[in-house]
């Protein structure tokens, strides 16, 4: 057996023959010359000549040999899981007891899932789509909190690569000038009191074009690309949500502390006039006016404040 990560790690470093590799691997010239033509067909460019092979261009998708050697978490992603395609990370994530930090990835997804039943639009090879699955063992009235602590990590990490305006839209969206950039599903197990485990699914848009987009959301959602004009490295974009949202994660378990007041700064629509919609009718609405300590949302109507959970 060749471990794949190890053969695209030696070959990104040195040009091998097929007799070396089938030598360090223990197996044949006829396993590498397949494991060859995988590595192709996933997207590597590998320089072939009598000498040997080499890898001289490595395709923008996350797969495990990308991610792994560059990862610098201390748990989280540690077990990670690449699917070219699945129905979706959250339902798979969902599918067995996988380890505290494992992290699904999906470059597609036939059934991607949003909030409240909605469906989530996968364009392959164009986003990040992956769940998150971990085991606070804390209590329950930090759930609140967790819904805004990820969209809030990755407001910031992805603050770093656009010098447009991002916002977050509560309670866990992210707004890029004023459309819909990234979304997250965040499903809970609670047993006694105590969230016993999180499923965190996160999808943001990346490199798609305006066509990627169904007619019924082009209007509505964007992705960096179309807001900066330039394609992003989705792995470097998605190596530094998990190292940031492993490192605010921990944070929050060690004091149970969040920056409300800052999550509040960046909210979308602060100062201005919104309603609140549950199943299609208005519920609530009023001058947005921030944040509580829990993670509320207050709104004001003729000098009357309304909090929203
Ligand atoms: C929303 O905006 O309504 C939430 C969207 C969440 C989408 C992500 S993509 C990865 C993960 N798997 C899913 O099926 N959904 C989440």
């Amino acid at each position: 057996m060749i471990d794949e990560v190890k053969l695209i790690n030696l070959l990104k470093s040195k040009k091998m023959s097929g007799e070396e590799i089938a030598k360090q691997f223990g197996t044949s010239r006829v396993a590498v010359w397949k494991k060859i033509n995988k590595l192709k067909s996933l997207g590597y460019e590998i320089l072939t000549d009598k000498d040997g092979y080499q890898i001289i261009k490595s395709p923008d998708k996350p797969l495990p040999a990308e991610i792994l050697p560059d990862l610098n978490t201390k748990f989280l992603g540690k077990n990670y899981i690449y699917f070219e395609e699945v129905n979706s990370t959250n339902l798979y994530a969902k599918s067995k007891d996988f380890p505290d930090g494992t992290v699904i990835f999906a470059e597609y997804q036939t059934q991607g899932k949003g909030r409240k039943g909605r469906s989530w639009i996968s364009s392959k090879y164009k986003g990040l789509y992956f769940s998150i699955v971990l085991k606070p063992d804390i209590e329950v009235v930090n759930l609140s909190k967790f819904s805004l602590l990820f969209p809030y990590s990755v407001f910031k990490t992805l603050k770093s690569f656009t010098t447009t305006d991002l916002k977050i839209k509560w309670p866990n969206d992210l707004y890029l000038n004023s459309k819909k950039l990234a979304g997250f599903l965040m499903e809970s197990s609670i047993e006694n009191n105590i969230i016993t485990k999180l499923i965190v699914g996160i999808g943001i848009n990346v490199n798609q074009d305006i066509q990627d987009f169904p007619d019924d959301i082009n209007q509505v959602a964007t992705s960096l690309k179309l807001e900066e004009g330039k394609e992003f490295s989705r792995k470097e974009i998605f190596l530094k949500i998990l190292s940031n949202i492993e490192k605010d994660y921990l944070n929050f378990l060690k004091d149970k502390y969040l920056d409300i007041k800052n999550i509040e700064k960046n909210l979308l629509w602060l100062g201005e006039n919104v309603s609140i919609y549950e199943d299609g009718e208005v519920i609530a609405s009023g001058i947005l006016k921030g944040l509580n300590g829990d993670g509320s949302l207050i709104l004001s109507h003729n000098g009357t404040e309304e909090i929203i959970y």
